[in-house]
């Protein structure tokens, strides 16, 4: 592995918001000077980083990666390129699989077909129950103590809808540390739900789904988790009414985080006035009192993690009657972009702040050491060199993603990814990622 003398970048430490106009050298793995009087080793490859920020590299707590099952939509392979191109260095794999990822069995082979693509730390999220249904629990020990070391647990796509058995498997999982992840819906108010609820839902007749869809379940697992003692991670909320119940938990000292998604933070239900399938999503976009609200969250820390929610869908089906499309969109490729263009742009919230929520928030609460972790003397190499003020104009025909299901098509945004390190290996420069870099 040759070094790398990465010259003349803005080297920032998210959690300090320190930053530097510095080289950074990496070798062996290793970050092992940076400086304004780094040296560069002999042999070491020469990266430009001038007009670039270097920061750690990006980490999605929140991704579908489709294999196994449906590796016409997604493999372990294509999600791992298209999150290097994003600038992630570690994501975390959602379980909704098929078969589903609720035994040991599965997340190692997930766990060990990302370590075979080589280009990201693909983590494993286990299932909460068996099947995702609800109903019995998964191998939870099992999981969290395979080789995979789950560390975070949810039934994503579908919300836990048995008080009792969120209760138990919150008490359960206490005794491993492991986190409690929620996707909030209530089924029997968002039961047959295809957009959100309110005038335009009406207008366009679709069926609404109420933010208290989200908000009840919210609620209660705040709740439950005051009461077991477990760690809450409340996925994608997208409520202004969510934001404010997780503020209130935090200021009462619940053990709660939570993330919010670009699309959130970016879009409103206006979106759907075409009709269009890829606007589809759940839980689905909101008003833009919710929008703000997110954004406000996102800025006072009230939401700790911006996560993608990369939902990949075949072109056939989401190029359905709306009722019938999937819900989901991609996320990885775009992700870094819009968050410097929606919020650091508009002076919502710095770019160290921005990169915290991407980085170091949620490494910590998947308990990943070498990830969001500063460039600094003897950190691993987990790095991400952008351009925060090149603009491009999202195309999805250029993604690395085996599907192309975003509504964001055409739009001109700023922050575009140069390079990528994991590990020491550089997987992603000027833009394009080196395949070659697979172990
Ligand atoms: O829109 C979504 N799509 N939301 C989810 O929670 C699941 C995801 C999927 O798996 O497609």
């Amino acid at each position: 592995m040759s070094p790398y003398f990465i010259r003349g970048g803005r080297v920032i430490d998210p959690a300090t918001g320190r930053e530097q106009l510095a080289d950074v050298v990496v070798a062996g793995g290793l970050v092992t000077q940076v400086g304004a009087d780094a040296a560069s080793p002999d042999g070491a490859e020469v990266v430009d980083a001038s007009g670039c920020v270097v920061a750690p590299g990006l980490v999605d707590m929140h991704t579908h990666v489709r294999e196994p099952g449906r590796e016409d939509e997604e493999t372990i392979a294509s999600a791992s390129a298209a999150a290097a191109a994003g600038g992630y260095t570690a994501i975390c794999a959602m379980p909704n699989t098929d078969p589903v990822a609720d035994n040991a069995a599965v997340v190692e082979k997930v766990w060990a077909l990302g370590r075979e693509a080589g280009l990201v730390d693909v983590r494993v999220a286990g299932a909460l129950s068996r099947g995702l249904e609800g109903r019995q629990m998964a191998d939870i020990g099992e999981m969290a103590r395979s080789f995979a070391r789950v560390r975070m647990f949810t039934d994503d796509g579908k919300g836990v809808q048995d008080a009792l058995f969120a209760r138990r498997t919150m008490e359960y999982l206490v005794a491993f540390d492991a986190v409690y992840a929620e996707h909030c819906e209530d089924q029997s108010l968002a039961a047959g739900g295809e957009m959100n609820e309110g005038e335009i839902s009406a207008s366009l007749g679709l069926t609404g789904i109420p933010a208290e869809a989200e908000e009840l379940m919210a609620a209660r697992d705040i709740a439950l988790a005051r009461l077991t003692g477990c760690r809450l991670h409340l996925l994608h909320v997208s409520t202004a009414g969510t934001v404010a119940l997780v503020r209130r938990a935090k200021a009462e000292g619940v053990c709660i985080t939570a993330e919010a998604t670009p699309h959130h933070f970016t879009l409103t239900e206006e979106a759907l006035q075409g009709y269009d399938p890829n606007a589809k999503v759940n839980p689905p976009l909101r008003t833009e009192r919710d929008r703000i609200a997110v954004i406000e969250g996102l800025a006072d820390g009230t939401i700790d993690v911006i996560a993608t929610d990369h939902a990949p869908h075949a072109h056939e089906e989401k190029d359905q009657e709306f009722g019938h499309a999937p819900p989901g969109m991609l996320g990885l490729e775009t992700a870094l972009a819009l968050s410097v263009t929606e919020l650091v742009a508009p002076g919502h919230m710095t770019l160290a702040d921005v990169l915290v929520r991407m980085s170091s928030a949620p490494a910590r609460i998947l308990g990943l050491e070498h990830q969001g972790v500063p460039p600094a003397v003897g950190a691993s190499a987990n790095l991400v060199v952008f351009d925060p003020a090149a603009t491009w104009t999202i195309d999805p025909s250029a993604f690395l993603s085996k599907s192309r299901n975003t509504p964001l098509a055409g739009r001109t945004v700023t922050g575009k990814v140069r390079h990528t390190f994991f590990e020491g290996r550089h997987t992603v420069r000027d833009g394009e990622v080196l395949v070659g870099a697979t172990v």
